[in-house]
């Protein structure tokens, strides 16, 4: 018998703001997003118990099947670097972008469009409101944009001065022949771990923090936890990567169309 925890769903606000949200008249397909595959709100706690906000950029087509954020490579990439900090449970993941991407340059220039920056705003305060963050980091340019506009309010100011802050490199932003390396990756995550982990108040396990190497192991890429997704998910889909693809073949299905494959 399997007796995996799972999420059991957010409370109180950010419950409320699961059910009201802006719909695809805002994400609108025109402007560069995935709206066809619905809003993707979170992962971790959204229950006021979270000690760590990480902010990723938007949900990709694991994220689409899992119904929460950063549950892909992008997401095992940041486990690994929240579990290194010692939050192995008391973290809240959103991205700055509530719906996927279609095409960036399109979608990227309405981050802070006024429904879309209010709607995260929102989720951002609600974060804060129990008064239990102690530190937020932000995964590449859009999410540390969302951070300053948040900052740039009288709560999201507030806010900030009450918690430590680092931006790293988004986690995918390495690419053979790229201008990042994967090296030049975990140097930059290095240096925010550095930064971080002797501030931490209340991580969930104290541990001595272990920096990357130029590559991740094998222990560096987790298993997303079973209780950040919803009851029954099969192990797979949380500790192996790319069973979910966006099929380019036919022109017009790939905005739409995603494709899984069991490893
Ligand atoms: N998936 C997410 O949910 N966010 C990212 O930034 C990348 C992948």
């Amino acid at each position: 018998m399997i007796t995996d925890p799972f999420d059991t769903g957010p409370t109180g606000t950010f419950r409320t703001l699961c059910r009201n949200y802006p719909d695809e008249t805002v994400f609108r397909g025109a402007d560069g997003f995935r709206s066809l595959w619905g809003p993707i709100f979170y992962r971790g706690r959204a229950n006021g118990t979270a000690r760590l906000l990480v902010i990723g950029q938007d949900p990709a087509q694991t994220e689409a099947v899992t119904r929460r954020c950063l549950s892909g490579q992008a997401g095992r990439r940041v486990q690994g670097f929240v579990e290194k900090l010692g939050y192995t449970k008391s973290y809240l993941m959103i991205n700055a972008f509530l719906y996927g991407i279609f095409n960036q340059s399109m979608a990227l220039p309405h981050l802070n469009d006024p429904e879309i920056a209010a709607y995260r705003n929102q989720w951002l305060e609600a974060a804060f409101a129990k008064g239990r963050i102690e530190t937020v980091v932000t995964f590449g340019t859009p999410a540390f944009n969302a951070w300053t506009a948040f900052k740039a309010t009288p709560a999201g100011a507030a806010a900030a001065a009450t918690v430590q802050f680092h931006k790293a490199l988004h986690p995918t932003a390495d690419k053979p022949n790229g201008p990042i390396s994967r090296k030049d990756l975990l140097d930059n995550w290095n240096v925010a771990l550095q930064a971080l982990h002797p501030t931490l108040a209340h991580p969930d396990v104290v541990m001595p923090l272990v920096p990357y190497g130029s590559d991740f192991t094998v222990a560096e890429l987790p298993e997303i936890p079973s209780r950040d997704l919803p009851f029954g998910f099969p192990a797979w889909m949380r500790n192996t990567d790319f069973w979910a693809s966006l099929p380019t073949a036919t022109p017009g299905t790939e905005r739409a169309n995603i494709s899984i494959e069991v490893p």
